[in-house]
């Protein structure tokens, strides 16, 4: 399937927060994204499928030359279709155009699925941060932190 990407900032908060919702058990709400467009250097893209509908969506923060990809997420019922990397893609030559030399991230250890993902796309890990997760049910998890040069 093709899937193409479009650009989204504030007006999209409340698609931004659904989709976010659909993808991870702790989900940020549509005021949470509206505050992050409120930063300089944050930006955002959203998948669509071919009837136009969002599937999936990456959001990232450029400070200076690095960029931090803060979250990114498909929809269940369309992964394994190639959108995570259609999503990484498109963060990786955004940062890289507004001149980001570097991206860096944080993915749950028990991510497996991310984890493959970004090493398949040339992520290193660098360094574990500790008990960084909170999972619904109280336990915590460790995170990895991960780096590309652009
Ligand atoms: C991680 C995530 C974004 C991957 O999205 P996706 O659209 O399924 O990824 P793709 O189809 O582009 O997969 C590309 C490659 O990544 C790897 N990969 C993706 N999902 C995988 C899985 N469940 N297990 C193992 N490898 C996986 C594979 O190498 C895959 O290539 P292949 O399908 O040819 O084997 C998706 O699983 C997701 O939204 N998870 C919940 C939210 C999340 O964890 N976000 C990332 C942390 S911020």
């Amino acid at each position: 399937m093709v899937y193409r990407m479009q650009a989204v900032g504030r007006s999209h908060a409340k698609a931004l927060a659904e989709l976010h919702a659909n993808c991870f058990a702790k989900g940020w709400n549509h005021l949470e994204f509206e505050s992050f467009f409120e930063r300089a250097g944050v930006f955002a893209g959203m998948a669509y499928g071919p009837d136009k509908k969002p599937v999936g969506f990456v959001l990232c923060w450029l400070i200076e030359d690095q960029c931090d990809l803060l979250s990114m997420g498909v929809l269940p019922e369309h992964r394994r279709e190639g959108v995570g990397l259609v999503l990484l893609d498109y963060a990786t030559h955004t940062a890289r155009d507004m001149g980001a030399k570097a991206m860096t991230l944080e993915v749950n250890i028990t991510n497996t699925a991310a984890q493959t993902l970004y090493q398949q796309q040339g992520f290193e890990k660098f360094s574990i941060r500790k008990d960084y997760y909170s999972h619904p049910d109280g336990s915590r998890a460790d995170a990895v932190c991960m780096k590309k040069m652009l």
